[in-house]
């Protein structure tokens, strides 16, 4: 892979082969790569992954069936105080709000849905919409359709039953449907048995392996925040500064403390059930604290996390979810201790426990105080998992690597596509760029993430940035009927396509017209277009076109 510190020697070198080939010297950026090389063990996890749909693929109508999710109707009703707002129309909503679907085609990224406004802000969101939009700068991506969801786990919707391996998914598109594609005739594909397959592509930054979802990096916490990952890496310097020598020997942890459901199924190997560690750890400490300073916030002072490297051990305990913060301590270059959990992210399956990082609340709950002694009786082996944890964290985690993973999984989902995803049969489907410039600049996104960093790299030359928000025959209109003037609507959807704003040097523009209907539309609240009756109804229409012609050929005979 040619890192971008190549391209100023490079440029260099053969600046006049460049100014030959590619006419404005200033303008050249390398080509879209193909190929990258991840970990084998985290490259494994994709193929496992992906490999779950099997023979089968994902049909087109697998893929739609995601649309039936969520149900605007219900939010309607509910909204005009028809129906009260319980715990089931809060899931509601969350169905409408929480996953992002996304299509990408000729390798540029669309948008399907437009989350509610009130829904915009959180970077688990947004972070992922930079990273893959940079993804799909630096990568040739392929024709591919999934589904991202934002929540903290991947949903329960999408999880694999015990026994069957069918999924929990409630909405299997029906049998005729799926096998209206021809492709067989054996009975095999029958989906209303095939329950297995029948749940589209989802893609999430944290799941279990009772899950079906597409593990992906939790990009938000890797690059939006001022303590992101990325911008503990930019301190690496300052972070390594303090010697190994200088480190206090005590394992330090802070968090908000609170216990998720899930601990309560799991057992360390002396047969009990886990004991939450958040608050665990607090009475650990208190009776300990020569070994151990881990406490949640309401017992312990918050420190931040650049001058936790005073610490020779770090202790790291998963959340609702994952810990965004165990990927930030690996670059402490402080030993970490990581809690047991059941829950993963991308990577987790190329760690090596006790060469990467040190296990606890594996053979009872308070085992951490035996893994400590360990580490102070054994500082050599102690340190050199700090520095192995560090290099894994350094090699396999920076931005490189999670555009390569990106990259990698996209291409291998885009093998199970069935059909050939495309613009021209979706209602919706917002360039990604545009929707990244329209957060870049409302007042609710502005702040949850770095943008400037792709918009200004990438984004002026993105001919995306010009493109209408729908190329289907039938714009959605009804999204905004109330909404906006039946000009900007028209112009956004292409009705009357406006010419790609080109501007000096080849910049490319989004028109503010078109900014202010991506506005509209996420306040409007229900930018989630029925893809999937539409695509039913369409296949209805075919059929019976072809019953229609059928008949009048046989009368003819
Ligand atoms: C696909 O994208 C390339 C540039 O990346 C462009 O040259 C080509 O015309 C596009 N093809 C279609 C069918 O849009
Ligand atoms: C658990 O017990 C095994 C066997 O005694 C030991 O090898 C291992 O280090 C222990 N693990 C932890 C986390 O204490």
């Amino acid at each position: 892979m040619i890192q971008p510190s190549t391209i100023g020697p490079l440029v260099a070198l053969c600046g006049l082969t460049v100014l030959a080939s590619f006419g404005l010297a200033s303008d050249w950026r390398t080509p879209k790569l193909t190929e990258c090389t991840l970990h084998p063990q985290i490259e494994a996890r994709i193929l496992k992954d992906v490999s779950f749909w099997g023979d089968a693929g994902i049909a087109e109508d697998v893929a739609l069936s995601v649309c039936a999710f969520c149900d605007l109707d219900t939010q309607q009703q509910q909204q005009q105080g028809r129906q009260r707002d319980d715990s089931n129309t809060q899931q509601e909503k969350e169905n409408c709000n929480k996953p992002q679907r996304v299509l990408i085609q000729n390798g540029t990224v669309y948008l399907n849905n437009l989350v509610a406004s009130q829904y915009l802000g959180p970077f688990e969101h947004i972070g992922f919409l930079v990273e893959l939009y940079e993804a799909s700068q630096v990568y040739q991506l392929p024709d591919v359709e999934f589904t991202y969801w934002f929540g903290d786990n991947a949903p329960s919707y999408t999880m694999i039953k015990e026994g069957s391996g069918d999924t929990t998914w409630p909405w299997p598109p029906s049998s005729s449907s799926s096998s209206s594609d021809g492709s067989s005739s054996d009975g095999s594909s029958s989906s209303s048995s095939g329950k297995r397959q029948a749940v589209p592509a989802v893609l999430a930054w944290s799941k279990w392996d009772a899950n079906s979802a597409l593990v992906v990096p939790y990009s938000g916490a890797f690059r939006c925040s001022a303590d992101s990952w990325d911008s503990l890496e930019a301190q690496l310097e300052s972070l390594a500064a303090v010697d190994w020598g200088q480190r206090t020997e005590v394992a330090f942890g802070r968090w908000n403390g609170f216990c998720t459901h899930y601990i309560h199924w799991m057992k360390t190997a002396d047969g009990e059930v886990m004991k939450c560690p958040r608050t665990h750890l607090n009475s650990i400490s208190a009776a300990h604290p020569d070994l151990i300073d881990a406490y949640d916030l309401s017992k312990g002072k918050p420190v931040p996390l650049a001058h936790q490297n005073k610490y020779k051990y770090i202790v790291s305990t998963d959340g609702w979810s994952i810990s965004s913060k165990f990927d930030k301590y690996l670059l402490l270059g402080s030993a970490v201790l990581k809690a047991a959990s059941t829950r993963y992210g991308f990577y987790y399956d190329a760690l090596v426990p006790w060469t990467h990082h040190l296990p606890f609340m594996v053979n009872s709950s308070g085992d951490i105080v035996e893994v400590v002694r360990w580490a102070k009786s054994h500082d050599a082996a102690a340190r050199a998992v700090a520095e192995a944890g560090r290099r894994f964290a350094l090699r396999h985690l920076a931005r490189p690597a999670r555009l390569c993973y990106l990259a990698r999984l996209v291409r291998e989902l885009a093998r199970q596509m069935r059909y050939k995803p495309s613009c021209a049969s979706r209602q919706l489907c917002v360039p990604l760029v545009q929707e990244l410039r329209f957060l870049a600049g409302y007042e609710r996104t502005r702040k949850s993430c770095r943008y400037a960093e792709v918009l200004l790299r990438y984004g002026d030359q993105d001919p995306a940035a010009a493109l209408p928000l729908s190329q289907s025959a039938q714009p959605p209109a009804a999204f905004l009927a109330d909404a906006t003037s039946a000009a900007a609507a028209a112009t956004a959807f292409g009705a009357t396509p406006e010419p790609g704003v080109v501007g000096g040097g080849g910049v490319y523009a989004t028109p503010p017209r078109q900014l202010e209907v991506i506005r509209r539309l996420h306040e409007g609240g229900a930018a989630w277009p029925r893809d999937d009756t539409a695509w039913r109804q369409q296949q209805q229409q075919q059929q019976q076109g072809q019953q229609g012609q059928q008949g009048r050929r046989q009368q003819r005979r």
